[in-house]
């Protein structure tokens, strides 16, 4: 292998997930973190968030000694490569906090100042477009006194790993994006990849630092865009009899200028990412004189999303006031804890807001629930007991486990056997026929 010892800097959703599959391919792996009790909690085999396979590729990677989490940055002194991966919150004006890129850029620089290591220092973390050759690269010659180019290289490397997918996009991706102004540094970067890779290797584009980093941005505002374009058809659906969204999306999406994918209407969008970046985007925008209104418009579209499900209830039940509601799935979309922005967050308030009692289930995220709302609502054990003696039920996080509830379940344990489908998971007629009164996004008046 050409590289070989590897340095990542911030071990959170993109860097954990990178270090440990770089591992696995049998590169050897530091990973830094400022957060000390993180560190000890992974050098444990602990991991510190739901991603499925990630605590099997964690307790290999330590077993074989081939990942060793660490407060101290001195360690990458000797690495061929350091990955930044730290996190780029919004701030209140919808741009990002670069702190953290320029904090991991600095320290990097500073254990660079007395190695004899030409190393290839790699930006993962989602960053504005000119940030790594006005920022990092500056940081990272200032810290070391070295000059990037001759001592060291600098590369735009994006990532685009979902959620719950993490580590089979991080071994599958559908493309690679290597931006710098230094053709050497994209070679290197690249042959690392042809290396993780092999036979699967997967298109590459090599560019600019600023196209990498816009591409990054462009490409959740096109898949956030997808997904509010069809939540504004549902709405207008909704108002039709007879039509539902969910059979116009298969129509439009089987045009293959369209695709299928990203058009599954519901109560919007959440994660770490789409909010984040569409407000970053926007704000960029605006700060360089241009009008974003589309993105923009995508954003307030989905802002508005999450309320529809407290409207169906009240337009199902009259005044919420007193009245159990269940609601099912808390995480941003399945197969993750986090509910970063997740839109059961917005539902819930608005039914606290109108007097409703709340209960929820999530298979994976009643941890991050409570901290959110406390003892503001009920926690059960399971979508049965969440289901017992409700009014409503909402289903927020379309989790494979509800797809198997039957209509007679929800009839049986229900006060009332009134559902709203947020995600279209269930057969209107199959739920209908059943004597459930339904309801769902986009879907129109029978
Ligand atoms: C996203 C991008 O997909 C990924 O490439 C990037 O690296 C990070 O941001 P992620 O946030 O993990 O990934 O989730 P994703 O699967 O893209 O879903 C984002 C949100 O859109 C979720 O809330 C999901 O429920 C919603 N969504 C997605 C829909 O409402 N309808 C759809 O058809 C698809």
């Amino acid at each position: 292998m050409g590289l070989e010892r590897i340095t990542v800097f911030g071990l959170g959703r993109v860097g954990l997930i990178m270090a440990v599959c770089l591992a696995k391919r049998g590169y050897e792996v530091l990973g830094f973190d400022v957060d000390s009790n993180l560190v000890e909690r992974l050098q444990d085999g602990e991991t510190p968030f739901y991603e499925p396979n990630l605590s099997e590729y964690l307790a290999a990677a330590l077993q074989k000694n081939r990942f060793t989490a660490t407060t101290d940055p001195s360690i990458n002194s000797r690495s061929d490569l350091a990955y930044i991966s730290v996190g780029t919150p919004s701030l209140a004006d919808g741009t990002i906090d670069l702190s953290y890129v320029e904090e991991a850029a600095k320290t990097i620089g500073r254990t660079l100042r007395d190695s004899r290591q030409h190393q290839l220092v790699v930006v993962k973390s989602t960053v504005t477009p000119g940030t790594a050759r006005n920022l990092i690269k500056p940081a990272l010659e200032r810290e070391s006194k070295r000059s990037a180019g001759t001592d060291f290289a600098v590369c735009s490397n994006p990532e685009f790993l979902r959620e719950g997918n993490a580590i089979h996009d991080t071994e599958f991706p559908d493309r690679i994006v290597i931006g710098s102004d230094d053709p050497a540094a994209i070679e290197k970067l690249e042959k690392l990849y042809r290396e993780f890779h092999g036979a699967q290797f997967p298109p590459i584009i090599r560019t600019s630092f600023e196209n990498a980093e816009l591409t990054k941005y462009t490409n959740n505002a096109f898949l956030a865009t997808k997904v509010s374009f069809i939540n504004c058809i549902a709405g207008i659906a909704e108002r039709i009899p007879h039509a539902d969204v969910k059979t116009v999306a298969e129509g439009i999406g089987l045009d293959g200028r369209i695709g299928s994918k990203f058009l599954n209407a519901g109560l919007g969008w959440g994660g770490s990412c789409f909010p984040k970046d569409l407000s970053a985007l926007v704000s960029l925008s605006k700060k360089i004189g241009y009008d974003a209104e589309l993105i923009a418009a995508a954003v307030s579209t989905n802002r508005k999303q999450p309320h529809k499900a407290v409207e169906l209830a009240k337009q199902a039940l009259g005044s919420l006031a007193e009245k159990q509601i269940a609601v099912l799935g808390l995480s941003f979309k399945p197969e993750t804890d986090d509910m970063r922005e997740a839109v059961s967050i917005p539902i819930i308030n608005g039914l606290l807001a109108e007097g409703a009692k709340v209960t929820v289930w999530d298979p994976e995220a009643i941890v991050e629930a409570r901290q959110i709302f406390g003892d503001r609502i009920e926690y059960a054990t399971g979508a049965l007991e969440c289901l017992e003696q409700a009014d409503c039920c909402i289903l927020a996080t379309e989790w494979v486990q509800f797809k198997k509830l039957r209509p007679e379940t929800f009839i049986e344990k229900m006060r009332e056997p009134v559902v709203i489908d947020g995600r279209r998971l269930y057969d209107p007629s199959e739920f209908r026929a059943a004597g459930i009164r339904f309801r769902a996004v986009g879907l129109g008046p029978d």
